[in-house]
């Protein structure tokens, strides 16, 4: 992949799941990673070289954010990547959500990682030419019931993507979001984990590829990061297995 060997790039949810298979990806490329989770030792776990700069921070906590980018713009100046991963996921029908558990979805794939982009943006951490890789889901599109807070706050993202792009154009930063299919990680499984047996092998045919694995997921996030997608922006590739076409 062009052009990410040496780049700075900064990773959330990256002790987890496709973050965490990012990561590793990176790592073979040989760019430079910051990790950016709430679990320490499962962010010191993954052993990758060279050497990871950590940061532990809930993306939730506004304050925490604001010290996060001080420490790293004082400490390396400048990003060049960003692959805001973290997410929360949960099913519950509307009327059975509170304002509290509406927000603790939105909270997380909302406005955490828009105020963490800010907050780059705002103080020059991300530099111009930069990339950007954001999370929807195919949900935005297919729906399901119990997924009303989860499908539009990554909806949500979507809409983001696209004004962004606008909005980062003129520094040659491009914004881009991919939309996974289901991917087998602890996400996943938590949700797989309230439906039945025939509901998983239904789900799972929908999938004309199978379920998705991390790594499927992690190679087109490091080419919406690398050179060889110079020209695209604003845009969202679904990587569903077929999903969305079968
Ligand atoms: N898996 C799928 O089927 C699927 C499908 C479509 C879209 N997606 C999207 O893909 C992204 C990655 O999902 P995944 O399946 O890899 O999830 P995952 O394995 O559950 O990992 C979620 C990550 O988010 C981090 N996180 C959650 N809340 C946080 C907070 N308040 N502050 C900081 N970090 C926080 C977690 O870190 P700690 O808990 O260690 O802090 C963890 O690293 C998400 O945006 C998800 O919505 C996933």
């Amino acid at each position: 992949m062009q052009g990410l060997a040496g780049k700075k790039i900064l990773v959330t949810g990256a002790s987890s799941g496709i973050g965490r298979s990012c990561v590793l990806r990176l790592a073979q490329e040989q760019a430079s990673l910051i990790l950016v989770g709430r679990n320490e030792q499962a962010l010191r776990s993954i052993a990758v070289e060279p050497q990871p700069r950590i940061c532990v921070c809930d993306l939730t906590d506004e304050t925490r954010i604001k010290l996060l980018v001080a420490e790293l713009k004082k400490e390396l100046g400048s990003i060049e990547g960003c692959v805001l991963a973290a997410g929360a996921h949960d099913v519950r029908p509307l009327m059975m959500e509170s304002p509290t558990s509406l927000q603790k979805i939105w909270a997380v794939n909302v406005q955490a990682c828009l105020g963490f982009l800010g907050a780059a943006l705002k103080s020059r951490l991300l530099a111009r030419g930069g990339a950007v890789v954001l999370f929807s889901s195919v949900a935005v599109r297919a729906g399901g019931p119990g997924l009303v807070a989860y499908a539009s706050s990554k909806g949500a993202i979507e809409a983001a993507t696209r004004s962004l792009a606008l909005e980062l154009a003129s520094q040659r930063i491009r914004v881009n979001a991919v939309a996974p299919g289901v991917v087998r990680t602890p996400m996943s499984d938590g949700y797989l984990s309230k439906l039945s047996p025939e509901q998983v092998a239904h789900l799972e045919a929908q999938h004309p590829l199978g379920f998705g694995q991390p790594d499927d997921v992690a190679g087109p996030v490091l080419f919406l990061l690398s050179e060889e997608a110079r020209w695209i922006t604003g845009a969202v590739l679904v990587v569903d297995g077929g999903f969305s076409v079968a």
